[in-house]
Parts: C-alpha cells; structure tokens; sequence
C-alpha cells in the first residue's frame, strides 16, 4: 500500500482508539508529537515514514494506557499486517516504540528515526504546551499546585515520586526541567531551549505571583 494512505490509516486508527483517554495520551498529545517529528525528521534527515508511524504508534503500547502490554503490542503488529507494511519496516517502527518511554531512558536507542520520536515525545512534555499538561494532569490526580512547604526534590526516581503523588510545581523538579539535557538530536535540543527557558521564566513568575510582591 501507499506510504501516505498507510499513515492517514493509522491516523484514523490511533485516533479512534485514543479519543477518550484522559491521561494525557489523548489524540491531540499523538497529533502535537506527529508534527514534531515531522519537524526534526525532516531536519536530521531521519526516514519519514517510519517517524511518522513510530509517533502515531507510540502510546498505544504505554502500560498506563493498557493492562496487557503484551497484547497491545500484538494489535499494534496485527495492524501493520493488515496495512502490508513490510516485515522489516515493522521490526523497525515496533522497536522504536518499546524503547522510548522515559522509564527507559538508560535504553540504548538503536536508530536515528527513534531519537527523533522520542525528542518529539518529550518536547510535547515542556514549553508552555508542556506546562498545561502538567496542570491537567495534576488536577485529573488532585494533588496540589505547589506546596511551598515541600521542597523540590531533583533526584526523586520518578516511580518514588508517583508514589509520593507531588505537586505539580514539584513534577517540574522531578521532569520537565531535566528533559532539555536529555534530548538525541540537535534539532530537538534546539527546540527544547527556547521552551525550557519558557518554563523558567514562567517559575519565576509563578513564585513572585505567590508570594504576593511586586
Ligand atoms: P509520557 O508521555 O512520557 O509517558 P507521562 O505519562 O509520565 O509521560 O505523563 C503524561 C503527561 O503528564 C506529561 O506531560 C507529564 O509531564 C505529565 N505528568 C506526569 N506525571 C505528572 C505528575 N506527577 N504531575 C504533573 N504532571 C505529570
Ligand atoms: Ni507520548
């Protein structure tokens, strides 16, 4: 099949599977992360089409979207039969998106094209795009939007901060400030600042705003 009708397929797929997810995996987080890795591909001069593929694909395997992960990943497989995309194309795209989640970050990535999603990916996670997904998902918990008295703890492993259940100000600590360092290509790093620097400049607001000075 054609590489464009097998990418507005899947478009459909992932869509329909992720339209009512309320975890922040929804479809406009998968629509955000597809064009920038169509932003970085293009740029780093990765394969578009197993880019674009491994985006749309990322979290339908996420086991805080599934109870089986095994089984997602079977569907996953199930529908690139059915789209005929070709074995070693597939063996490609369903790698790239068992090693990109950040729970794995000490995971060698093996391509260009799974440095690229997985800089698209965390890029959707900062900036001020990244700024309201936090809230949100700090209000879907109902924790807090900061806590003066709780001091940001920086080396928290994020599964013990999970469990701590932190404020969002916190989850800043915790993530959303240490993924600029953490980019693969130059492309992504590049985009990363200017929203890493948004993220500190709206901190420093954010305090002065609380503490009620001028
Ligand atoms: P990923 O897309 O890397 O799997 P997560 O599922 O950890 O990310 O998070 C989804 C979104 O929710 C991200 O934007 C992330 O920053 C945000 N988020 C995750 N955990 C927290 C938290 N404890 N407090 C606030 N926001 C969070
Ligand atoms: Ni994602």
């Amino acid at each position: 099949m054609n590489q464009k009708f097998v990418i507005q397929n899947t478009e459909e797929f992932v869509r329909t599977k992720l339209e009512q997810e309320g975890t922040g995996h929804d479809w406009w987080h998968i629509a955000r992360v597809v064009e920038l890795t169509k932003t970085i591909a293009e740029d780093e001069e990765a394969n578009l089409f197993i880019s674009i593929m491994a985006a749309l694909l990322h979290d339908l395997i996420d086991d805080k979207l599934v109870e089986d992960k095994e089984a997602a990943l079977h569907e996953v497989k199930s529908w690139l039969d059915s789209q005929q995309v070709v074995e070693h194309d597939q063996v490609h795209i369903l790698d790239i998106i068992q090693t990109i989640s950040f729970k794995e970050a000490h995971n060698h990535l093996t391509s260009l094209e799974a440095q690229v999603v997985q800089d698209a990916d965390r890029l959707d996670a900062i900036g001020a795009v990244g700024i309201a997904r936090c809230f949100a998902f700090a209000g879907a918990k109902g924790n807090l939007i900061h806590d003066p008295d709780e001091e940001p703890e920086i080396n928290m492993s994020q599964e013990q901060y999970r469990e701590k259940n932190g404020t969002a100000i916190n989850h800043f600590y915790e993530k959303l400030l240490k993924l600029k360092e953490l980019m693969n290509t130059s492309t992504g790093y590049q985009l990363a600042e200017e929203r890493h620097q948004f993220m500190e400049q709206y901190l420093e607001q954010f305090y002065k705003e609380w503490k009620g000075i001028r």
